[in-house]
């Protein structure tokens, strides 16, 4: 089976096309570098807008399938950053320990990782995961927080993960 994995941009700028958006790709280009198992991504780039980014992480759970959705972007203290609420909003369970480790590794990249209000949280089976907007951050958490992925989306009933062990071991405790 095909697990379907959504990528989110979440950025007013983006959207508009007043830059590249640079935070997609660099999600895909890492997942395409650690699964082994076949994928294939749903990507979209929307505003920061609480109602909008709710709208596409349902449609993206409910309607295309995706086992799980990265988001980048909207994390921060700014008026318009919502994503973290969006997400909750659509979430039945929340995931902190998600936004707890992803922090713990970034404040020994950069002090205003503190900033940063990502979380993740769980919609049917789906697990949707907050990153930051800065693409270097994007490596960094995930580096961090794959490794428990797979197994997250077994115990959802999702597909079976694999990953390239020399980037990523997934943990499976033993039954
Ligand atoms: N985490 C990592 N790993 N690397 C970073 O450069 N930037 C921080 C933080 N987390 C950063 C990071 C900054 S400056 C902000 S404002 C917050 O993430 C929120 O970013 P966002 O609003 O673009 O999501």
């Amino acid at each position: 089976m095909t697990a379907r994995i959504g990528i989110v941009t979440v950025s007013d700028r983006a959207s508009r096309g007043e830059y590249e958006d640079r935070g997609g790709p660099a999600i895909h280009e890492y997942l395409k570098e650690v699964l082994t198992s076949p994928w294939e991504p749903v990507a979209r780039v929307i505003p920061d807008d609480q109602a909008g980014i709710e709208h596409t992480l349902k449609e993206l759970c409910d309607t295309e399938g995706c086992c799980l959705v990265i988001t980048t972007g909207g994390t921060g203290p700014a008026l318009r950053d919502v994503t973290p609420e969006a997400t909750e909003a659509v979430s039945e369970k929340m995931m902190p320990g998600f936004g707890e480790l992803m922090r713990k590794v970034s404040l020994e990249k950069v002090p205003t990782a503190i900033l940063s209000r990502q979380t993740a949280g769980i919609r049917g089976r789906a697990l949707i995961v907050n990153l930051p907007g800065q693409p270097k951050a994007i490596r960094e958490c995930l580096d961090a927080v794959f490794p428990a992925i797979p197994y997250c989306v077994d115990l959802i009933e999702g597909p079976f993960l694999t990953t390239n062990e020399q980037r990523i071991v997934a943990f499976r405790p033993k039954k």
